[in-house]
């Protein structure tokens, strides 16, 4: 068995080659993290020092290291990791962008996809999925999630490790995921990365952590710590999460890496007084292996020595990484890979692209759409296309896409200009003007986008934020559309065309005017390698879109964070101009711009006949809660019925409501369906003030909602 071959290995290993099992190291792309070890790495690996590279790609690289390791006296394969966010060559949506399609298996797709490229190309595992909750869209983060949402994050990050890791380890078209970042990232204080956490069990349990083991259920073989210190201890020096909690309770028998140098920044924390104090605390913690802090490679061994380790800790590391080397099959062939041949063929699969069209179109949420401004006709004239975006194609691809030094990527996006230009027939003139840059206040293109616009039938109008202006280090104190966006928009309004607006984005912006003076506005993240054509498919009625947003969009950051499922307080505002002595702002609704869980379409649905199979259950019994769903306008659509429960007073407080469920739904134009939820003992099931998992007797509300903030059909109910 895989354990036994571990164990003999282990029995071969001296201490400094286990210790080069703990010891990860960056290869030369592009770095993920400030770059402070000066090694050589290269006989380091032929001396059995180092266990696992990351940002080394390709098949040719990760080979030539691979042949190194195989130098070495014990000929231990070396790990590949890379951060294969959101797509390895072909680039699939944001994740934030993907979760807005609410659809699992095109997710699931999309991560398959991704696994599929980067395990022909060398990679053996990939730093993802991130399934920290985003409820502060300053954290430029949120664009790596799954947004804001618990059980919505639950179910994603499930399909995410399925689709990264396939049936098993070992397969070929698998790779490691690896859950991030573990804990409570999310939570960082203000909204800056990297900054403290502070928060109680109870939001840890019900909200925080989910996600995590959800991921953990499907699988996942590796967890990454995170840079945050929580309630006082540093992530990755904590104990009570890593060992108890991931380790103990949750029996996560995979391992454990820290974040980039996070070893060592728990000197800068004031948790440890130098990097041999902080070696200490990480792998007492449960910390297996040591990301570029070189903290474990110069201390461990001393430790040891010291008897401030033991070698029985060690081994423990050294045998979770040993043996999901043993899974992945490396042991039988270090280079099963690293294959030029699969690289070439997964690389360039046009199943591949069509994947990412399709979780492109789906992840598009359309915002606002008066007049029926949208779908644009195909036989309109002269569409004037304008914006800083519109020409770009890298930008598509967004913060955390793995670049290929061999790749021509302007070839290989599309870019929206190339995209609309696909779409439209040869009588369709379509005009160009840049009008500004993302950021700056020169507004000297105004003049020249004004007079294109009004050289159009129809304006469409591409803004937002730049591709590295979220993502890891990008958190933002103002999220208005940046520099002089906004002003180009109201500059366009005014020639009195019909606008519609393109924001791209990896974060919910605040565009207020823009929202209300707009006709219709997309949203549209960023979408990958396929952009341009998903974009042109929902702007001319080729895809009707169906995305919902998967975080709240903010009216001001002075709202943040703010979140759908916040609790009552003891003087709820009954109204949005009710501010005396309630909790409300004196300046400002308490309401979003924009809803968890909105998002419109070009069909209308309608929503009926809600029935409960019982009103008053046991807590071993079901409630079956039905309804109609109707496409009651004129084009097929999807819509994501969403089921919220409210549990109106129990001994500790509850959300005012919060998302247990919700289906995908297509229907034609005209067409019906009955679509069923049942709620069940989980679905009423809360941490009480133990922090026990229970459902308490009394009132349940049933909601059914088309978005949180749009709830069509609601009902009580009694648990007994
Ligand atoms: O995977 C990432 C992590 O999310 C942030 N710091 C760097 C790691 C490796 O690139």
């Amino acid at each position: 068995t895989i354990d036994q071959k571990v164990n003999a290995l282990l029995k071969k290993m001296t201490i400094e080659e286990k210790i080069g099992q703990l010891n990860q190291y960056t290869g030369d792309n592009a770095a993920t993290g400030p770059i402070t070890i000066n090694s050589n790495k290269q006989a380091e690996i032929k001396a059995g020092l180092i266990g696992s590279m990351l940002n080394v790609v390709g098949t040719k690289y990760t080979r030539q290291y691979q042949e190194l390791a195989m130098q070495s006296r014990l000929k231990i394969p070396l790990l590949f990791g890379q951060d294969v966010i959101h797509g390895y060559k072909t680039t699939f949506p944001l994740p934030l962008a993907e979760a807005a399609s609410w659809d699992l298996p095109a997710i699931e797709l999309a991560a398959r996809v991704a696994a599929t490229e980067a395990s022909a190309s060398g990679i053996h595992w990939t730093f993802a999925p991130m399934v920290d909750i985003g409820r502060d869209p300053r954290w430029g983060r949120v664009m790596e999630g799954a947004g804001e949402d618990t059980y919505l994050g639950s179910k994603i990050a499930y399909a995410r490790v399925k689709g990264f890791q396939g049936n098993k380890l070992g397969d070929l078209n698998s790779v490691m995921a690896c859950v991030k970042h573990f804990a409570a990232y999310g939570a960082a204080v203000g909204g800056r990365d990297y900054n403290s956490v502070d928060m109680s069990e109870r939001m840890l349990w019900e909200t925080y952590l989910p996600p995590f083991k959800a991921a953990l259920d499907a699988g996942a073989a590796t967890f990454m710590n995170s840079f945050n210190d929580i309630n006082g201890i540093p992530a990755t020096g904590n104990a009570y999460l890593q060992r108890d909690i991931l380790k103990g309770k949750w029996n996560f028998q995979g391992f454990v890496v820290s974040d980039w140098g996070s070893i060592g920044e728990m000197v800068a924390h004031g948790y440890s007084k130098d990097l041999k104090a902080a070696a200490l605390s990480a792998i007492t913690a449960g910390s297996d292996m040591d990301m570029e802090s070189n903290a474990y490679r110069y201390n461990l061994a001393e430790l040891v020595k010291e008897g401030k380790v033991s070698i029985a800790l060690i081994d423990d590391a050294v045998k979770r990484i040993l043996r999901k080397k043993y899974e992945l099959g490396l042991f039988d062939d270090p280079y099963k890979y690293s294959d030029d041949k699969r690289a070439e063929k997964a690389l360039n699969n046009p199943e591949h692209r069509k994947a990412a069209l399709e979780v492109a179109q789906k992840s598009i949420v359309l915002l606002k759409n008066d007049n029926q401004t949208l779908p644009i006709s195909k036989s309109v004239k002269t569409i004037a296309f304008i914006g800083p975006m519109v020409k770009e194609y890298k930008e598509n691809m967004g913060f955390w896409s793995v670049e290929l030094p061999e790749v021509d990527y302007s070839k290989w996006i599309v870019s929206q200009w190339d995209g609309l230009q696909n779409k439209v027939g040869k009588n369709t003139k379509l005009l160009y003007a840049k009008g500004c840059e993302v950021e700056g206040d020169n507004k000297a293109g105004f003049a020249e986008a004004v007079a294109t616009a009004k050289q159009a039938d129809v304006v469409v109008l591409s803004i937002g934020e730049k591709r590295d202006m979220s993502g890891e280090a990008k958190s933002r104190s103002n999220l208005h559309l940046p520099g002089v966006q906004e002003d180009l928009v109201k500059a366009i309004q005014a020639t009195g065309k019909p606008v519609v607006v393109l924001i791209n984005a990896g974060r919910p912006l605040v565009f207020n005017w823009t929202a209300d003076n707009v006709p219709a506005i997309v949203y549209t993240w960023w979408l990958g390698t396929e952009a341009g054509n998903a974009i042109a498919d929902v702007l001319f009625g080729d895809y009707n879109p169906s995305g919902k947003l998967p975080m709240t969009f903010p009216r001001e950051v002075g709202q943040i964070p703010i979140y759908y499922n916040h609790y009552s307080t003891g003087r709820p505002a009954k109204n949005e101009s009710e501010t005396n002595y309630v909790s409300a702002y004196i300046d400002l609704k308490n309401s979003p711009k924009y809803a968890f869980g909105h998002g419109l379409s070009y069909t209308k649905f309608n929503y009926s006949n809600l029935k409960l199979s019982s009103t008053k259950i046991k807590s071993n019994e079901t409630i079956k809660v039905s309804f109609q769903l109707s496409n009651v306008g004129k084009v097929a659509g999807e819509e994501v019925v969403q089921l919220y429960l409210k549990d109106k007073f129990g001994s500790v407080v509850r959300p005012v409501l919060e998302l247990k469920d919700f289906q995908k739904i297509k229907l034609n134009a005209g067409e019906s369906k009955t679509i069923e939820f049942t709620i069940d003992k989980e679905k009423l099931s809360f941490y009480n003030s133990k922090l026990e998992w229970i459902a308490e007797p009394g009132d349940f509300e049933v909601m059914i909602g088309a978005s949180s903030a749009d709830i069509k059909l609601k009902s009580d109910f009694e648990l007994q």
